[in-house]
């Protein structure tokens, strides 16, 4: 069985799919162990309380740089004997050391269809705004494996959904959220605790 580790800063929807799906069994071989968050008052903490999952906070804002909160970081999920650890909703740049201590380890869920709307700068309803204004006609969410270049990881899944007249940044996140992000995180959640994703030439694939 494996550990996984889910790193949160918000509302924690992300987490809440998780958790579901692994009380109806549909996370083969992978438990969540923990949760940490960087910031005190996310709500996500408390839907790991009402789960009865152990949470740890690591506040971003007590370091003066990624590279300090990084190593605070490694020596808290190597604790914890992280397997796979699941950025969902987690707004910190992860600093290089991380990455290295665990490649291929990493998953993050980006609410848009990389390469488009993504990179530096682009999280939460940022990426949503910036959709609309292009007026794209469809978007989505994908969910990555974390390198060193933000949301530049092999893809493991993608999935698409419309965008609708009038659509406002909340209505299209709701939707990106409900059709695409809280299905595909557990299934690449799964997929990876039953080891069937592997990597070829920089990409991933599933077996
Ligand atoms: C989600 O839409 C997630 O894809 C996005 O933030 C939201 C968090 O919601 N993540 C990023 O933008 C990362 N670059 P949640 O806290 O309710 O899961």
């Amino acid at each position: 069985m494996k550990n996984i580790v889910v790193l949160v800063s918000g509302g924690g929807t992300n987490l809440q799919a998780l958790i579901d799906a692994e009380k109806r069994g549909e996370i083969h071989n992978g438990k969540i162990t923990c949760v940490i968050s960087s910031k005190e008052d996310a709500y996500a903490l408390e839907r790991a309380a009402n789960n009865g999952i152990k949470s740890l906070v690591l506040p971003r804002k007590e370091y003066s740089d990624n590279e300090s909160y990084g190593k605070a970081m490694l020596e808290l999920l190597k604790a914890e004997n992280a397997d796979l650890i699941i950025l969902a909703g987690f707004m910190t740049i992860l600093d290089k050391s991380v990455i290295n201590a665990f490649p291929n380890k990493i998953i993050n869920v980006h609410p848009a269809l990389i390469p488009s709307f993504c990179g530096v700068g682009y999280y939460g309803l940022r990426v949503h705004e910036e959709a609309l204004r292009k007026g794209v006609k469809v978007t989505g969410a994908t969910v990555h494996f974390v390198n060193e270049i933000a949301d530049d990881g092999a893809i493991i899944l993608q999935g698409t959904s419309e965008v609708r007249y009038g659509d406002t940044p909340e209505i299209l996140q709701r939707r990106v959220m409900e059709e695409v992000e809280w299905k595909l995180l557990p299934k690449a959640a799964s997929l990876f605790c039953e080891d069937r994703i592997f990597i070829e030439d920089g990409k991933a694939y599933i077996k």
